[in-house]
C-alpha cells in the first residue's frame, strides 16, 4: 500500500465535475480579474469565517504583508515597530513582517502544544510592540481569551496567520475572525486549496479593509488614483470560482482529516514517538499531523521503504535561516528541538481509514 504525503489530484478529483463547470463559467464570462466569481467568493468566505470583509489577494505571504503595510499606511504602525510572532512557524509569517519594514520578535514554542508559549508573550512587549501575530500552525487554534486580554491591555493589534487552519473553530467562532485581521493562504496543498496560488485577508475593520483592497491593486482608491503605494496582488477569478466549489465541502473534509488524526492518536503507541497534544477543547483541523521523534531520520527512511511518504515541517526555524543572520544568536530551545525532531505523517481528506491504520501499524513496528 503506497501512501503519498498528499495526493492533490485525488483531492481535486473529488469535485472534478463541479470545478470544471465553475472554471468553464469564468472562461465563458470573459471576466478574469476582479470579476463576479471573485466577488462571490469574497462574500462566501467572509460569511464562512464570520467577518464583515474578505479581500482576495495573490497568496498567503501577500495577505500578511499587505495587512502590515496597510497598518503602516494608516499610521497604526511605523517602520521599525515590533511584531511578536511564534518562532515555530513557516518562514512566511516572519519574512512578511521584515518585508513590511517591521521587526519580528520571537516567542518560543510551548513544548506541549508546539504553538506559541503564552507565558512568554508579555516579557517581550516593549513601547514599540504594535502587534501580536498568532499562527494556527498545523491547523490548530492558537487563540485564547488570555491572548485577547494581553493584546487589549497592551494596545496591540492581534493578527492571525490562518494559512493552515481554514475552518478551525474557537467555540462558535472560526479562526480568521478572532483578531483584528487575518491572513489566509489558498496554496493548493492547504485545507482549502486553489489550483494555483491564492490568498485572502479577513477583517471587521472597514478602514483596514479599504486599505488592504487598495494596496493589493496598485494602491488605487479609484481607478488610476493611487492613495497608497501599492502593488498587484489579486486573487484571480478562476481560482476564486474553484475555491467557491471547494468551500462548500471544507467542514466535511476537515472532519475526514479529524477521523484520520483520531486513528493516529489511538493506534500509534511506539514508545519513541510523541504524538501531538491539544489543550482541552482546542480545535484542530489537521492540516498536518506532526509527531516528534528523536530518531527522525531513521523513522523517515524506514517509512519511505514501506512506501509511506512523510515530510518535515520545518527543518530550519525562521530565526536560524541563512537570510536572517541578525537572529542567529537568539536562543529558542523548544522551537529548535521541534525543528530537529518533527515529522509529519500523511493526512488529508483522501487518506482512508484503512490507510491511516496501516500508517499507524507501520510506525509501531519501527525499530
Ligand atoms: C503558516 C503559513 N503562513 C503563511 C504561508 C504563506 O502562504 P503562501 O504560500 O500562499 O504565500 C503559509 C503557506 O505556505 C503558511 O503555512
Amino acid at each position: 500500500m503506497a501512501i503519498p504525503f498528499l495526493d492533490l489530484h485525488k483531492v481535486n478529483a473529488l469535485h472534478e465535475r463541479e470545478i470544471k463547470e465553475a472554471v468553464a463559467n469564468v472562461i465563458d464570462s470573459g471576466w478574469y480579474v476582479r470579476g463576479e466569481a471573485l466577488s462571490r467568493f469574497e462574500q462566501e468566505y467572509a460569511a464562512f469565517i464570520g467577518t464583515q470583509f474578505c479581500i482576495g489577494v495573490g497568496n498567503g505571504f501577500d495577505a500578511i504583508d499587505i495587512i502590515l503595510k496597510a497598518y503602516v499606511a494608516l499610521g497604526v504602525m511605523t517602520r521599525g515597530d515590533e511584531v511578536i510572532v511564534p518562532a515555530n512557524t513557516f518562514i512566511a509569517s516572519v519574512s512578511a513582517i521584515t518585508h513590511a519594514g517591521l521587526k519580528p520578535v520571537f516567542v518560543d514554542a510551548d513544548p506541549y502544544t508546539l504553538l506559541l508559549d503564552e507565558d512568554k508573550i508579555e516579557q517581550l512587549i516593549t513601547p514599540r510592540t504594535k502587534a501580536l501575530m498568532i499562527v494556527h500552525l498545523y491547523g490548530k487554534c492558537a487563540y485564547s481569551d488570555r491572548i485577547r486580554t494581553i493584546c487589549m491591555n497592551h494596545h496591540m493589534k492581534l493578527i492571525e496567520d490562518n494559512a493552515q487552519a481554514h475552518g478551525c473553530r474557537f467555540g462558535q467562532l472560526r479562526t480568521g475572525s478572532l483578531g483584528d485581521a487575518a491572513a489566509h493562504s489558498f496554496y493548493p496543498g492547504k485545507n482549502l486549496g486553489a489550483l494555483g496560488d491564492g490568498g485572502a485577508v479577513t477583517t471587521d475593520d472597514p478602514l483596514l479593509a479599504e486599505a488592504v483592497s487598495a494596496i493589493a491593486n496598485y494602491g488605487f482608491s479609484k481607478k488610476y488614483y493611487a492613495r497608497y503605494e501599492g502593488r498587484n496582488s489579486r486573487l484571480d477569478d478562476i481560482q476564486a470560482a474553484v475555491l467557491s466549489v471547494k468551500l462548500k465541502y471544507l467542514d466535511e473534509e476537515n472532519d475526514r482529516r479529524k477521523a484520520v488524526a483520531a486513528i493516529y492518536d489511538s493506534c500509534i503507541s511506539h514508545p519513541m514517538v510523541r504524538l501531538p497534544k491539544n489543550r482541552a477543547g482546542q480545535d484542530h483541523v489537521y492540516h498536518l499531523y506532526p509527531i516528534l521523534v528523536e530518531q527522525r531520520k531513521e523513522l523517515q527512511l524506514y517509512l519511505q521503504k514501506q512506501e509511506i511518504q512523510t515530510l518535515i515541517h520545518y527543518p530550519v526555524p525562521p530565526h536560524r535561516q541563512q537570510c536572517f543572520p541578525q537572529f542567529h544568536l537568539i536562543s529558542l530551545p523548544n522551537t529548535e528541538k521541534i525543528a530537529l525532531h518533527e515529522l509529519s505523517l500523511p493526512i488529508s481528506q483522501v487518506i482512508s481509514e484503512d490507510e491511516a491504520r496501516f500508517v499507524a501499524e507501520t510506525v509501531n513496528r519501527f525499530g
